[in-house]
């Protein structure tokens, strides 16, 4: 007959099963959402500028950033990360790309 490690087992597929299915949909059902995150960043101020003879100047500003990132939280997100990068055009390189070294997102 039906020992107890038969039913154990009858049990525990069963869970991992349904437990999957949830996980299958809760993935699948992420597809549907579309967030759309708004930001404004503005320059506050140039407080001091760097320059190094290894290459990497280094500039301290302050900015007044403003973002509402409320669409990226739902119940498939586990982390967000933001950053503020700054990209312009030089004569010598098509792109330039500086990026923030410290970002204070608190929520
Ligand atoms: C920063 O921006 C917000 C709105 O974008 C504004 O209400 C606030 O006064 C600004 N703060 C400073 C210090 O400029």
């Amino acid at each position: 007959m039906h020992s107890f490690g038969y039913r154990a087992n009858a049990l525990l597929t069963f869970s991992i099963t349904v437990l999957a299915l949830i996980c299958a949909m809760a993935s699948f059902s992420d597809n549907f959402n579309s967030p759309s995150p708004s930001s404004h960043v503005q320059v506050l101020n140039i407080n001091w500028f760097q320059k190094s003879t290894q290459g990497n100047d280094e500039v301290s500003m302050t900015f007044n950033i403003s973002a509402n990132l409320q669409s990226l939280f739902t119940w498939n997100t586990k982390q967000v990360f933001v950053f503020l990068a700054a990209e312009y055009e030089t004569p010598k390189n098509f792109l330039n790309q500086v990026q923030s070294d410290h970002c204070p997102c608190h929520s």
